[in-house]
């Protein structure tokens, strides 16, 4: 059967709350947007410079979280150069005992398939390569991030970690599954996908519970109720905080459009498209923190930009539970 036909939820359609690209605020290395006019046409210039005035406002109140740790920042800096060599990220980690732990801890975890066979760094670094340990090192050192939470009854950084671990797992799998390459940096692009939600957690406490509020009682949708409460929504608060940090371009893809990931050129957009689905799985079964796609059914074109089928991504589907509760321990 082709797909997107004769299809039941939540495949099948164009989700009702698909929308149109916001602009965005891009600080540093902006991904590059295909359809531009389109953004034109929404954003007049003034609400841009609103969003960006929002923006830059509230990533300047967020000390924990604006700040990765030392070692996380020298690890991109390192493989961002093109002259650097596994020896140098070697130099990095191995300065940094509880991270090489950890590290040691996730490649030998079932989550690689390669259960206790790594016993050091220069071996992890030979068997899965630099970049795949960078993105392992980045991810190990990611979570201390979601740690700065008071306890709210309608929020939780602890539910939205585990949403963004489940949906680094499902982007992974689902990428590894099409045969993309590039897995690890999926991995990565899933788990800081949402980082602009802590950002809003962060620098607008009472207004960001506004917004939690506004969706359970007055059945808003995530992202209109942060433009409500907050004048921007988490794609601009991540992207903006992803710019700070100087990721590279296609996680600030990532981070800035995985709601819209239509507005991306080609190459980013399909990058991110594993993203965007892995978004809507993990939302749909509940996984963490899932208000932002809840209401939200899978386009059958989205499954073919991810050349996938049905079957692929059930099978990604009923393992998703289990697979993401294994890689909250993986990153303990
Ligand atoms: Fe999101
Ligand atoms: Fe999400």
């Amino acid at each position: 059967m082709p797909l997107g036909t004769g299809l039941q939820p939540p495949y099948g359609r164009t989700s009702s709350t698909t929308r149109r690209p916001k602009a965005r605020v891009p600080l540093v290395s902006p991904p590059e947007v295909a359809d531009r006019s389109e953004q034109g046409n929404r954003m007049t210039t003034t609400e841009t410079m609103d969003i960006k005035a929002v923006v830059d406002k509230a990533i300047s109140k967020i000390g924990d979280i604006a700040t990765l740790p030392e070692v996380t920042v020298k690890i991109i800096d390192i493989v961002e150069n093109p002259r650097s060599t596994a020896k140098d990220l070697h130099e990095i980690i191995k300065n940094d005992p509880a991270l090489s732990a950890k590290i040691l801890k996730v490649v030998n975890s079932a989550f690689y398939g390669l259960s206790g066979k790594i016993a050091n760094m220069d071996r992890a670094i030979v068997l899965l390569g630099l970049s795949a340990v960078k993105n392992i090192a980045i991810a190990a050192s990611i979570s201390h991030v979601f740690k700065v939470d008071k306890p709210h009854p309608s929020f939780s950084a602890k539910d939205l970690w585990r949403h963004a671990v489940g949906v680094g797992v499902a982007s992974r799998k689902l990428a590894a599954a099409s045969g993309t390459r590039g897995v690890e940096e999926l991995f990565l692009a899933g788990l800081i996908h949402d980082l602009g939600i802590l950002v809003e957690r962060q620098a607008f406490g009472d207004r960001f519970m506004g917004v939690v509020e506004s969706c359970t009682n007055k059945r808003l949708e995530w992202r209109d109720a942060e433009h409500r409460h907050l004048g921007a929504d988490h794609q601009d608060f991540g992207l903006a905080l992803g710019s700070r940090w100087r990721f590279p371009k296609h996680l600030l893809g990532a981070m800035g459009y995985h709601h819209n990931h239509d507005a991306l050129n080609e190459k980013d957009r399909n990058f991110v498209s594993y993203v965007r689905l892995a978004d809507m799985l993990c939302c749909q079964e509940n996984i963490g923190f899932s208000r932002t796609c809840i209401a939200e059914e899978i386009p059958s074109d989205l499954m073919n930009e991810c050349r996938l089928t049905e079957d692929q991504i059930e099978q990604i589907r009923e393992m998703l539970p289990e697979d993401t509760a294994a890689a909250e321990q993986m990153l303990l």
